[in-house]
């Protein structure tokens, strides 16, 4: 009698759906999460599939290929949106403290928040840099790859319910005055004063598929980076490196660390606790 031919080991079936699906976004319309990493973007992707009523991520793909109504929806899942005004006080505390009288010796200043979802870490920058005297002769650059995020970040509005925690972080990163001087409230939301981004160039930038644009003297880059795979990390710490002037700054969130980067060695600690790096001599 025949054994019994082992059938070889195979993809689980919703990895190839996922995989193919990610290529379509990727060769239909240039958005590429082929190397986030693979857990997340996998839950992100079950969330969208249940909730949007697809029955397999097949559909979701011919949906996808076939007409653009899905790509903008999609992308609001896979991007995770979750930020606030002086997000971890103690960073933009360490920024003014120890940052800052760096940055004054500078005649003008270029600063990139990269991957700043809808304006919080932008607008912090502004309120700091402004209560510091330096926001006159700064240029922002805030970049990010979810389109309706960066057009709330250039509206500057958000609901009134999110304020008091706002004006806590605000004082806890040393306010010097009260974060109320920034808006105005209408119909239960707060306007942030569009003097904040009167220097401010919004623009679609993604750290996968995008190269340098400016020379820098900080780089903020929070919250963005644990979402990719360790070449890709290496990839974005690359373009920062390359974007920062001698001895300008870079800002990670409090989970991310250049300690295993290839770029490690181009950057000393500044302020570890924070993560806050500085670019080594060039
Ligand atoms: C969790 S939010 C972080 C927001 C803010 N930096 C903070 O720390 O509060 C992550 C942001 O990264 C953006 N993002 C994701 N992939 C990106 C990429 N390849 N290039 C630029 N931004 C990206 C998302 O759209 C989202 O707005």
């Amino acid at each position: 009698m025949d054994a019994k031919i082992a059938p070889p080991a195979t993809e689980a079936v919703e990895d190839i759906e996922i995989h193919l699906l990610l290529e379509a976004l990727y060769r239909r319309y240039h958005y590429d999460f082929r190397h986030y990493a693979r857990a997340s973007i996998k839950r992100r992707l079950r969330q969208a599939r249940a909730q949007l009523g697809f029955t397999s991520f097949s559909a979701m793909q011919d949906t996808l290929l076939h007409g653009d109504a899905l790509v903008g929806q999609l992308l609001d899942y896979l991007t995770v949106q979750v930020s606030e005004l002086f997000r971890d006080p103690g960073y933009f505390r360490a920024i003014r403290e120890k940052v800052v009288p760096h940055l004054r010796t500078y005649p003008s200043l270029k600063i990139w928040i990269a991957g700043c979802s809808q304006g919080e870490e932008l607008y912090s920058f502004a309120i700091l840099l402004h209560e510091e005297g330096l926001l006159d002769r700064t240029l922002l650059y805030a970049t990010d790859i979810n389109p309706a995020a960066l057009e709330a970040a250039q509206a500057g509005v958000y609901p009134l319910d999110r304020i008091a925690a706002f004006t806590q972080n605000h004082q806890q990163a040393g306010g010097r005055t009260s974060l109320s001087d920034y808006y105005t409230t209408a119909y239960g939301r707060a306007v942030f004063d569009k003097k904040l981004r009167a220097q401010v160039v919004f623009s679609d930038h993604s750290l996968v598929t995008d190269a340098v644009f400016a020379e820098c003297q900080f780089v903020s880059c929070r919250n963005v980076m644990i979402y990719f795979d360790r070449p890709l990390q290496d990839r974005a710490v690359g373009l920062f490196k390359d974007s920062l002037s001698r001895r300008g700054f870079l800002g990670l969130g409090s989970k991310e660390t250049l300690r295993f980067s290839a770029h490690a060695d181009a950057f000393s600690e500044f302020v570890r606790e924070e993560k806050i790096y500085q670019r080594a001599e060039r």
